[in-house]
Formats: structure tokens, sequence, C-alpha cells
């Protein structure tokens, strides 16, 4: 099997790409990215060897290339490749709608010249919405995106949903909950926090703290795409979370206990405009449909975050230089 991947170099799609290697080690990888400033070659240092791993650099909104590269026998597309911070949508919502809803069009041209046998588009449980109290996404729940990321997400997702209704394109949409694990960009609430207390920095946590996320290590997602790949149903939704709903509190707390640091780093900041309240995913399709569980508790999972983080420093420190300060001058700007 001959599998694209956009987005091979990022956070989910660098550990999709070596999970997919180590679980299929007979497939062919052809991994795409343009490399942003999210994108890392050195997520991918070991399996630069690899006979079965190719990377290319390029973007997913030039068809020509993405034809190109789709008529090289692929068979399945796994599309990652996005602009996926909320608070950098909010900054610069362009640029969000130039690659999500755009660039998946543009694969989505070149998967129908070419008839794969599969698109799957890694989407988010952030194009839901919000949830009160009580209550969980399920694949039935309406859009209704509240953030220019997860508008032009649910974008994406509707170009899928139609080429799949109208050419007949065999389409998954698979809607995560939030990731954590190794190489998460730090700008991200659980390695940025961590980075923070490391360095004795205030933690700045967005208004009271008690919004809620559901937390999925990011190996058991990469597992569920791995079904949805091989079993999913065409023109099927799967819903993915590990039903671990933490307040930010809850989590900034848990990391400044496990490096020994002082809750009194936490500094309450400006809330984020349009801050969802609380996300929670119903994952019961995926678990009965595909036989996916995930395999990490959130206490095992922070634990080896923080574990992974604490032993490459050095991975992290790179990436926090010109541009990244840069981003955080503006983002500070607008908080402080
Ligand atoms: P990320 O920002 O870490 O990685 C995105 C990757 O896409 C980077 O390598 C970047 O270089 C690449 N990219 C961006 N624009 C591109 C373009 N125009 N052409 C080619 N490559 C481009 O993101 P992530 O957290 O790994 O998220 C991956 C996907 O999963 C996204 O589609 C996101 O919406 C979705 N998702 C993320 C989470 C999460 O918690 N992180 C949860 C659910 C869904
Ligand atoms: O739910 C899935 C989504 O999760 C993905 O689609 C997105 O790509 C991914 O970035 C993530 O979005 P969030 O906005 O939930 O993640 P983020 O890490 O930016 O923020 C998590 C929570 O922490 C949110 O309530 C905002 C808060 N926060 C975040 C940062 C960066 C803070 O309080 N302080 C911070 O400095």
């Amino acid at each position: 099997m001959k599998l694209l991947v956009t987005g091979g170099a990022g956070f989910i799609g660098s550990n999709f790409v070596l999970y997919m290697l180590s679980q299929h080690p007979d497939y062919k990888i052809v991994n795409v990215d343009a490399l942003t400033y999210a994108g890392n070659l050195e997520n991918l240092k070991s399996v630069e060897k690899h006979s079965n791993h190719t990377f290319v650099k390029a973007d997913i909104t030039d068809a020509k290339a993405m034809n190109e590269l789709v008529g090289q026998g692929v068979d399945v597309v796994v599309n990652f490749a996005a602009e996926s911070h909320v608070d950098r949508s909010i900054l610069e919502p362009d640029v969000f709608v130039k690659t999500n809803v755009l660039g998946t069009q543009v694969l989505l041209d070149a998967a129908r010249s070419h008839n794969i046998k599969k698109f799957v588009q890694v989407s988010t449980d952030e194009v839901y919405g919000t949830l009160g109290e009580t209550g969980l996404f399920s694949e039935t729940t309406p859009l209704a995106p509240n953030s220019p990321y997860s508008a032009s997400k649910a974008g994406g997702d509707m170009l899928v949903r139609a080429y799949h209704e109208t050419f007949g394109l065999p389409v998954n949409i698979t809607r995560c909950s939030n990731n954590y694990g190794p190489y998460q960009f730090p700008e991200k609430l659980i390695p940025l926090m961590i980075s923070k207390a490391l360095a004795d920095e205030p933690l700045p946590v967005y208004g009271d703290g008690l919004n809620i996320r559901d937390w999925l290590y990011v190996e058991d997602h990469c597992s569920a795409i791995d079904l949805v790949i091989h079993q999913g149903r065409n023109g099927e939704v799967y819903n993915i979370g590990g039903n671990n709903e933490r307040t930010n509190l809850h989590i900034v707390k848990t990391i400044l206990h496990k490096l020994s640091k002082p809750e009194t780093l936490i500094t309450h900041v400006k809330d984020r405009p349009g801050h969802d309240r609380r996300y929670g995913i119903d994952p019961t399709k995926t678990m009965t449909e595909l036989g996916w569980k995930p395999q990490h508790s959130f206490e095992t999972g922070i634990g080896e975050t923080i574990s992974w983080y604490l032993d490459n420093k050095e991975w992290w420190s790179r990436i926090q230089s010109g541009a990244y300060q840069e981003y955080y001058a503006k983002q500070y700007g607008e908080r402080l």
C-alpha cells in the first residue's frame, strides 16, 4: 500500500509516520509538508534513511505538485496538513482559509483525478463548537465553529463530504479531541507550560482556567486513524477521544506538581476571544465499529510526555528562536 501523508513533519503527522512505519513496515509513505514554522524534519530523524519513507517539501495548495504526487500510484491520502493553532488564527485568519480550505480542495481534486482508494481528512472536535456542562459531541452534532481555525477546518470537512456525495470519492473524516505527547510545538498548552515551568517563568492561564479540554495521547490518535484507513465505511465521520476531560488549571497544576515547581507561577491573563468553554468527545462509534481502544490513561500519558520534554530540551529550545519570539511578543501584546 502507498500512502500520501500531508503535514507529516508536524506534531501528529510525524507521530503518525513513525507509528505506521513501525506497524506496517512494508507500506510506502510519501510525506509531503511545506515546512511552515510548525514543520520540523528533526521529528523524522529516526526514519531519515528508511527505504519506505520519502519526504517531499511542497505546499498542499500547489495543484500541480499535488497532482503529480498523487499520480505516482498513491492508494490512500491522509490529510494532516493544516494551520492548527487557534490563537494564531485570531491574529491572522487568511492563511488558515488558504491551507485548511483551499489546500483540502486541491488534495481532493488530485485524489479524484487518480481514483485513490481512500481519502482521510484529519479534523477536530472544535468544528462542533462548545458544550455546556453536560453532553458530549457525537458524529451527528451540528457544526458550529467559533474560531477562524475551527471555521476553516469545518470548511475543509464540508468539501470532503461534498466530494463523496457528488463524485463518489471514498472518504472518511476523523474528528479528534486535544492531542498531547512528543514533538508537540511549544505554543500549545501542555508543552508551553512545561517549558515555562522549567524556566521558572509565569504560566499564562487564559481567563479563569476552568475551560475543559478532552485529552488524548497522540499515539492513540494514530492507532485510530490506522483503523479508519483499513475499516472505515466510506462517507462516514469517526469521532476520536479518550474520555479524559480536564480543566486547564488541573493540567497546569499537574505539570507544576510533577516538576516540583510552585503554583505561584500560575498567572491569569486576558481570555482568548470566543474561547470555547468545554469539549468532550463521544467515541462510541469508533470503538464499537472499528474496535479501537486507547492504550494510555491520562496519568501515564502526561508522565511520559513530561519525561520526553525533559529528555529533549534541545529539540524545543531550538524551536524557541527568532520567529517564535516574534509570535509571542504579538500574542502577549494582545493579552496583557
Ligand atoms: P501542526 O501545526 O503541529 O502541524 C501541521 C503541519 O502541517 C506542519 O508540519 C506544517 O509544516 C504543515 N503545513 C501547514 N501548512 C501546510 C501547507 N500549506 N502545505 C503543506 N504542509 C503544511 O499540527 P498538528 O497539531 O500536528 O495537527 C495536525 C492535524 O490534526 C491538523 O489538521 C489539525 O487540525 C488536526 N487536529 C489536531 C489536534 C491537536 O490537538 N493538535 C486535534 C485534532 C485534530
Ligand atoms: O480540540 C482539538 C484542538 O485542540 C485542535 O484542533 C487544535 O489544532 C489544537 O491546537 C487544540 O486547540 P486548543 O485551542 O484546545 O489548544 P491550545 O493548546 O491552544 O489550548 C488548550 C486550552 O488551554 C484552551 O482552553 C486555551 C488554554 N490556554 C492555551 C494557551 C496556549 C491557556 O490557558 N494558556 C495558553 O498559553
